[in-house]
């Protein structure tokens, strides 16, 4: 073999035919013409391990790694940055030349990004966010809130006890609202966040009384299947500004491929064409 070395990268997770990864990195390859493979691999838990450590002697300078593999990352890692200490959960991995592995967590970076993007004219500071939801997207969510500089945020969960626990891991800028109670946090509210599953694909539909939401709030979704939920639909019709959540995904794709091909790709109607389809 000669020649320069081919970056590998891909994904980690089990089940992962569903994922889109491959094809937005993949896209990226080759829209901007640079060398590298991406691919993902169904790993089970017990050889997640044995996987990571054998990657990187084989060519793979990093990986996404998702569901069930987030946490063990993080515990695999030999260098962690705060915002995935924070979140408890890694989802991009960089196989560093001196043999150790970085874990990072992009997906709060993906979820402003997106937001500043497709909402410009946001403000973070402009009041209270409202977050339904409190699984792990509500916690890079929430991580990624208060990082942006929002006051204080209403946090409201099916299951109560799950809303206690990111209010004790991060503070007091959480306060804690009952599900039966959720609409009612909406009126102070200049940021609502779903971060749910309620809404997606083969799921039920969320269903929160809009009525005191403010005109001119900023209402966003992590759900991107469908694109246009009951959320954002309703929100619009009261004259919400809404944000999807395909970006969100899009986001959190671009350091992890910065890094492992050295090109910051961009995120434009195109590529998310390509998702659609
Ligand atoms: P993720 O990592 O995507 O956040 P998760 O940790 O499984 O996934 O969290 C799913 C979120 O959707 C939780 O907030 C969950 O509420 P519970 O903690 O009460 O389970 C919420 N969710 C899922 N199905 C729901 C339903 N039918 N009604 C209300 N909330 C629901």
């Amino acid at each position: 073999m000669s020649g320069p070395k081919i970056p590998l990268a891909g994904v980690i997770g089990s089940p992962i035919a569903h994922s889109k990864s491959p094809l937005l990195h993949g896209t990226w390859l080759r829209k901007m013409g640079l060398p590298g493979h991406y691919v993902p691999m169904d790993v089970a838990p017990e050889d997640f391990e044995q996987v990571l450590r054998t990657l990187p002697k084989a060519g793979f300078v990093g990986v996404n790694v998702t569901v069930p593999h987030k946490e063990a990352a993080i515990r695999l890692a030999d260098v962690v940055t705060d915002r995935a200490t924070l979140i408890g959960a890694a989802n991009t991995l960089i196989f560093l030349e001196d043999g150790r592995i970085h874990a990072d967590n992009t997906d709060g970076y993906g979820f402003i990004e997106n937001l500043r993007q497709n909402a410009p004219d946001w403000d973070a500071n402009a009041g209270p966010a409202a977050v339904l939801g409190a699984g792990g997207a509500a916690r890079a969510v929430l991580a990624s809130l208060l990082d942006a500089g929002v006051p204080e945020i209403f946090l409201s969960n099916r299951t109560r006890v799950r809303a206690e626990a990111l209010q004790s891991d991060f503070g007091t800028k959480i306060k804690v609202v009952d599900w039966v109670q959720a609409g009612n946090m909406l009126e102070d509210s200049a940021t609502v966040v779903n971060t749910t599953s309620l809404g997606m694909v083969g799921q039920q539909e969320l269903r929160v009384p809009l009525d005191g939401l403010q005109k001119g709030a900023l209402v966003t979704d992590l759900v991107y299947n469908p694109l246009q939920t009951r959320l954002l639909r309703e929100a619009e019709e009261m004259g919400c500004v809404t944000v999807d959540g395909l970006g969100m995904l899009i986001h959190q794709a671009v350091p992890g491929f910065e890094r492992w091909f050295g090109q910051r790709p961009v995120v434009d109607a195109d590529i998310r064409a390509v998702l659609l389809r």
